[in-house]
């Protein structure tokens, strides 16, 4: 990292349907754990990025209050974080026009994000889908952020991240933004699907089973837990008695990132247990964490006005660093002003 940059943190969630435990484990939790006295967090719902794929209007409206009340119910204190929806600021938007002109196509061909949620009919594809990781950069170096907080699944968009700034330094002979850090930490930066190992856990699976939704209550929680797939052995003592098998890692992962523990110390307390007596353990933890966040998700989302005006507000507080960082880019780039 450029030690020119003061250090901020920023990342963003889509507003693309309900929040998982995925994105709890891999990143809410972990923004909250990063808020601090003596640096900026700053933390966008990417609305912008959602119609990326269709999304229906008011569906969309509907979530992106309700991922802003999953990040307050979570411990996001929007006093002390940077909390608004993309679209309220449009410097967004312009610094990502710009970077498209300084991402290559062949680096966002690469991208597998992009091949994923093509899928095989990618003529039929939005442009936008196509460009979104440009808009992503921007999202990022708007604010100059330093570091940002993703999960596994985001690694590649943050590589490209960092070559867009590079790149756009070289080409003007600046050092303007900086070559951002990702922050993939703990032990859940890949939360897995509960019927599949195999899977990223994920708001899009045909399968609720699959996965846990911030949304679900204490008996739905523990239900799925339940009948989450695992082979018939014991839990090992050792992490490595977890290669080959994806399910058994998975479930250890959620606990320790749950208890804050790395996956090492889960196993030394359970290993030898039988999963009839792990996943009772597991479910309490989730519970414990999840179930409170869900009723005050509930409580929030009856005054949508209080987070409209939250956002609102977040918007403003972040327009105060993405409009001057906007200017100074024109500025460099040769647009007249
Ligand atoms: P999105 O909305 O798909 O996911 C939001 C965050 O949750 C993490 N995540 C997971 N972590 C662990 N296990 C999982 N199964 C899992 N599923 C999701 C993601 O890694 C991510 O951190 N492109 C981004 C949104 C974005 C962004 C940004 C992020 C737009 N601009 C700028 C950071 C900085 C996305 O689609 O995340």
């Amino acid at each position: 990292m450029s030690s020119a940059f003061t250090p901020r943190v920023f990342s963003g969630i889509q507003p693309s349907g309900g929040l998982t435990l995925g994105n709890y484990l891999g990143a809410i939790k972990r923004f909250v754990d990063m808020q601090a006295d003596d640096f900026e967090t700053i933390y966008c719902m990417v609305d912008l990025h959602a119609i990326t794929v269709w999304q229906d209007p008011e569906v969309l409206r509907r979530n992106t209050r309700e991922l802003c009340a999953g990040f307050i119910a979570s411990g996001i204190d929007p006093e002390k974080s940077i909390l608004f929806n993309q679209s309220q600021v449009p410097e967004h938007a312009q610094l990502g026009w710009i970077f498209n002109t300084v991402a290559r196509m062949g680096w966002l061909n690469r991208m597998t994000q992009f091949k994923d949620k093509a899928g095989k009919n990618r003529e039929n594809a939005s442009v936008g889908l196509f460009a979104y990781p440009a808009l992503m950069a921007a999202d990022i170096l708007i604010y100059h952020a330093t570091h940002v907080p993703v999960g596994e699944d985001q690694k590649q968009h943050l590589e490209l991240t960092r070559d867009i700034a590079a790149k756009f330094n070289h080409d003007y002979g600046v050092d303007f933004f900086p070559i951002t850090e990702p922050v993939i930490e703990g032990a859940a930066t890949r939360v897995m699907s509960l019927r599949d190992g195999s899977k990223k856990m994920s708001k899009s699976d045909p399968s609720d089973m699959s996965r846990i939704n911030m949304t679900d209550d204490a008996d739905m929680i523990a239900q799925k837990i339940r009948k989450a797939r695992t082979d018939p052995d014991a839990l090992p003592s050792e992490i490595k008695g977890l290669d080959d098998r994806p399910e058994a890692r998975n479930l250890v992962n959620i606990y320790a990132g749950f208890a804050d523990l790395s996956p090492e110390q889960v196993l030394a307390e359970v290993g030898g247990k039988q999963f009839s007596e792990f996943k009772p353990m597991l479910a309490d933890q989730a519970v414990a964490k999840l179930a409170p966040i869900s009723i005050e998700m509930a409580r929030l989302m009856e005054d949508t006005s209080e987070i409209d005006r939250i956002l609102h507000r977040g918007a403003e507080r972040a327009r105060a660093v993405a409009a001057p960082i906007l200017k100074q880019t024109y500025d460099i780039v040769g647009m007249v002003s």
